[in-house]
């Protein structure tokens, strides 16, 4: 694990998360501490700090140690008190319940998002359920890898005005750019189809990944407590809200960015262009 030495680290499931403790998030980071959270990160994908009651500015000055604070297509609010925008997330603005990662305003995957419990729900209820797309693609026999390396993934975005695309290409399977390791890019809501398949056979493999998605040895499910901040890399993992409470809410959610997987190098595009360009767009150039 990484040195994080003053920190009490434990694992929080056999696929994924570590608990940090022993950090003051608001103290100034020096790069070796950056450097060894971001390996931990990559490493167990969710990273969950209790504790930390950090104010929204707070949080940014945090995320920023980690890369360029991205734009969310959702709900961006100035706080009082605040100097910058941050993305607030009630119950009012809808949950968050279905499996899915999180997407820039161009429909690209955000890279490492980070989200802030300010008020939890009275009831207990609101676990957010996170889940490895690693695990899944290292669940399939290698005959089918071979198949899902070769595939295009079709997102589709689905009811949210905020982005400036409603359709994105991307493959399914790449290269993690920080650890070298194969896995999915992969939201079960979004990706509706495969470019190389017909319409039934996308139809079988989606209705497995979706299956594989949902499987509890591959997640782990979060109960929230207020002042927890938790970071996770949004490129190899979905998470799904648990909508299982009633009232009032608060979290703020900052997304930095982070390069994308690359593509393997048997993948061959449908068509040469830009990545995530839908096909059809490509054509018509
Ligand atoms: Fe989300």
């Amino acid at each position: 694990m990484a040195n994080l030495s003053g920190s009490k680290i434990e694992s929080l499931s056999g696929s994924l998360g570590a608990q940090v403790e022993g950090m003051d998030l608001r103290s100034d980071l020096d790069d070796e501490t950056v450097a060894g959270l971001r390996r931990l990160l990559l490493d167990r994908l969710v990273l969950v700090f209790p504790d930390q009651n950090l104010s929204s500015d707070e949080q940014r000055t945090l995320m920023a140690h980690f890369g360029e604070i991205e734009k969310h297509p959702e709900r961006p609010q100035i706080l009082e008190g605040s100097a910058e925008e941050v993305v607030v997330i009630t119950p009012s603005g809808g949950v968050s319940a279905v499996w899915h990662c999180d997407y820039e305003p161009d429909f690209t995957p955000c890279g490492l998002c980070s989200l802030n419990m300010v008020e939890c729900a009275a009831d207990g209820g609101g676990d957010t359920i996170f889940v490895s797309a690693y695990r899944i693609y290292e669940s399939f026999s290698e005959r089918m890898r071979t198949l899902l390396d070769g595939l295009t993934a079709v997102h589709r975005n689905t009811g949210n005005s905020g982005r400036n695309r409603d359709e994105a290409h991307f493959p399914l399977v790449g290269i993690h750019p920080e650890t070298g390791r194969r896995g999915l890019l992969y939201s079960a809501h979004h990706v509706q189809d495969f470019v190389e398949l017909m319409p039934e056979e996308s139809e079988m493999l989606l209705a497995r990944l979706q299956l594989l998605t949902q499987r509890p040895n591959f997640g782990l499910r979060y109960h929230w407590r207020p002042g927890t901040i938790v970071l996770w890399d949004n490129r190899r993992v979905q998470h799904y809200v648990v909508p299982d409470f009633e009232g009032s809410r608060l979290l703020y959610q900052v997304t930095v960015s982070a390069a994308m997987p690359t593509p393997l190098p048997e993948y061959t595009p449908p068509i040469e262009g830009e990545y995530g360009a839908p096909v059809s767009e490509l054509a018509a150039r």
